[in-house]
Formats: structure tokens, sequence, C-alpha cells
């Protein structure tokens, strides 16, 4: 069988796309209020108008005390007209627009949403300098629902997909850690008890959407984290999930925000700056401390192929394979592999029109340099600071920078 072309139209689901590029969720730092500002559709619409098949707005949070910090989008009425702005929008360019909806869970502060964050198991939270609350089987069930409310939601605005967050341990991904998850109840202990929960949400988003709009999920293959979940538990939950048939695909990734962020993107450490975008007090603690919380991983192209390709294996459903993507060699190699379709996050923060070059010239590279000072800008306006020309038609969008939590 011959691979399929990336650059391709596609099927994703019940969705359409022009190619099978997927602009990976990267936290925007533009909803300083949790509403649409004209900066957040500059930042997608650019990502349209370069070329991706589909771009994915970054973790809209399915509750109020589910967003990470408070300039976070959640599902309010209020934010509605925006989103569909926004999907009108990115439609306007020829792209798709998933949305990454999940709960921050342990990743929470608590401090800047107002309201206790939520973890498996009892935790001090460094951010708010207070514990989590191990959520109750109610609170368990209300997030649930309002997963099943946030794709609705979705839905009605003109998302085509929704992205459900089961990855880099917030909450979901909290439950499947055994590190973090120590509940003794229906919810903890065996991977199938950790796993009920995530399973919950995705059969409650399916059965509010059907096949209304493409539902994928983003899976930790694994935290990247000494105790957690790790590839022996996670290609079973993976066959699990094929076996429920919720999915249209699954995407691709591993770390942890809350214990190994870096395994997420490899590269160089700016230590400097990632404590910049953290709250105050949390920073001398960074500075000390910090090489052990933000370990360096070598950055190399498709740096999850490995991992990834034992899914491949092992699963028949689509694949989406995401990390060190930035070419179209990669993309090739992603799809002589069997995977479906790829995802890119930085090289697209980068250049949002790398999709347009690529087409024009199929040898173009990537101009990321892995430096991740992107990642340090998360909670001031999300962009690469090397790329001038990008930051300044943010600015020109009459935006102004969202404050830290
Ligand atoms: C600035 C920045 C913000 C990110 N925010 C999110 C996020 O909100 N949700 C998420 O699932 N992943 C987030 N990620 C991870 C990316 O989606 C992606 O998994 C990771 O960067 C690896 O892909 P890449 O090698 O193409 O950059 C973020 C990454 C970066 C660099």
């Amino acid at each position: 069988m011959t691979a399929a072309d990336p650059l391709a139209p596609a099927t994703l689901g019940p969705v359409s796309l022009r190619n099978r590029v997927i602009k990976s969720a990267t936290f925007e730092g533009a909803t300083p209020d949790g509403l649409v500002t004209p900066r957040l559709i500059e930042y997608h619409t650019a990502v349209g108008r370069g070329g991706a098949g589909m771009t994915t707005v970054a973790f809209l949070a399915v509750s109020p005390e589910g967003r990470i910090q408070r300039g976070q989008i959640h599902w309010q009425p209020a934010a509605l007209p925006g989103l569909r702005r926004l999907t009108e929008a990115v439609h306007g360019t020829g792209a798709r627009i998933s949305a990454q909806i999940g709960h921050a869970g342990p990743l929470a502060n608590s401090r800047s949403t107002g309201s206790p964050s939520l973890a498996p198991s009892r935790r001090f939270n460094p951010l708010s300098l207070s514990f989590d609350r191990t959520a109750s089987r109610a609170d368990l069930q209300r997030v649930v629902d309002a997963h099943a409310r946030a794709a609705i939601a979705a839905r009605d605005v003109g998302f085509d997909a929704v992205e459900v967050h089961l990855g880099h341990t917030y909450l979901a991904g909290a439950f499947l850690s055994p590190k973090l998850n120590r509940r003794r109840d229906e919810f903890g202990g065996s991977p199938a008890r950790r796993a009920d929960f995530p399973r919950r949400i995705l059969a409650a988003v399916k059965r509010a959407v059907g096949d209304d709009v493409a539902v994928l999920a983003k899976l930790n293959m694994a935290d990247g984290v000494r105790g957690g979940f790790w590839l022996d538990e996670s290609i079973p939950f993976a066959r699990t999930l094929q076996a429920d048939g919720h999915l249209d695909a699954l995407e691709l990734t591993g770390g942890s925000s809350l214990l190994n962020p870096m395994y997420l993107f490899r590269g160089d450490v700016p230590l400097r700056a990632m404590a910049g975008a953290l709250p105050p007090w949390v920073r001398p603690g960074i500075r000390l401390f910090g090489r052990r919380f933000f370990r360096h991983y070598p950055y190399e192209p498709l740096y999850f192929r490995d991992h990834a390709l034992r899914f491949r294996r092992e699963l028949s459903m689509p694949l989406i394979l995401l990390g060190g993507v930035t070419d179209l060699d990669g993309m090739r190699t992603a799809m002589r592999d069997g995977f479906d379709y790829v995802a890119m996050a930085r090289a697209l923060l980068r250049e949002p029109d790398l999709i347009n070059r690529l087409r024009r010239d199929p040898a173009a590279r990537s101009l990321c340099t892995h430096g991740n000072l992107c990642a340090a800008s998360i909670f001031t306006g999300t962009h690469c600071p090397l790329d001038a020309d990008g930051t300044a038609a943010l600015v020109r969008a009459g935006t102004r920078p969202v404050g830290a939590p």
C-alpha cells in the first residue's frame, strides 16, 4: 500500500480536511478576561491562512475550577459569541477548527481561579500554596457532565472537532497515573479502575455530540515520571479506548506539566524565562531546583516516534503523530509508518504559514530552533520571540499582554 500524501485532502471522522496537518494546542495566553479577543482570532486565522488542515484552540476548560488560571476560557454563556466569531473566522481561511476541552485538575492555581483545585488524591499544590481537594464521586460526575456540555457548546458554536485532554497529568491524566492517583475507591488502584473516569468522559462526550463533530483525545504514552503512567499501561488503555469506539483519532503525547514538563517538548530549557512565567512565589524555588524540574531532553525530529510506533502496531484506529514534526520528510515518514495525521505545535508558532511554504518548496526546513522561549510566554501572550513578523501581526490585532496569574 502506498503511503498517504500528508498534504492531500483527507477525512477525520465526519470532518473533511484539506490536508493531514493539525496544529496542536498551544495555550495562547490571549484571553485575559476568559473571552475571545482579536488576538486569539488572529492567532488561529494565521494558522488557517498558512495552510494547516485544522487548528486547535488550546485548553477550553469545562468548568471554572478546571482552568489553570483565571485568564482562560471556560464554557460560560458569555464566551460563546466570541467562540462563534473565532470558528467563523477560521472557516473563512479554509481550515477546520478543534476545541481542546478538559479539566486542569492538579495543574489549576486555585488562588487565581478562586475555586479549590481537584485531584485524584490529596496533594500539596505549589502553584496555590494549598492542598488540592480530593475529587468526590459527585465532583467526578459533575466534571463528566461538564465535558458533555462543553462538547455540545463547541459543536453549537461551529467547532469541527473536540479534543479531550487526557494527557500531561491534567485531571483525567492524573487519574491514569499511579503516582498521582492513590485512591482506594472504584476510581483508583488497578489500571482498569484508574481508567474509569477518563472513559466515562469520552463516553459522555460521544453520547452528547454523536457524529456531529470529530471526537479526539490527546493521550500520554508516558508521563516521563518514575512511578507514573508508562507504555505498559497506556497501550492497553488505548486498546480499551479503541474497543469503546468513541474516538475518531488519538493524538499521542507524553510528559507531565505538573511533574516533568520538558518531556512534552524536548530541546533547550530557558530556565530564567520559564521561572518568570510562573507565580512569583514559585520562582525562587525554580531558580534553585529548576534544573531538576525542567529536565533537559535533547531535541530530535519525531522524538515520540518510537513510542508511537508501538501504539501503531497494537491499534487499528486512526492515530496522530506529534512531537518534532517540522518538515515534509517527517510528515512522509509518519504516513509511511501508518499514522493518519501529524500534529505540529512549535514549528507553526514560529511560522504559521509553514504548510504553504512546504507546498511551494517541499525541501523547506522549519525556522523553529526548539529554544522553547515560546513555552515561557504562555501566560503573557504565546508567541515565538524569534518571529518578529508574527509578533508584529498580533500586536497589530490590537492586543494587550495577559497578566500572569
Ligand atoms: C507554548 C506551548 C503551549 C502549549 N500548550 C498546550 C496546551 O494548552 N495543551 C496541550 O495539550 N499541549 C500544549 N502544548 C504542547 C504541544 O501541543 C505539543 O504537544 C508539543 O509542543 C510537542 O509538539 P511540537 O514538537 O510540534 O512542538 C504546548 C506547547 C507549547 C510550546
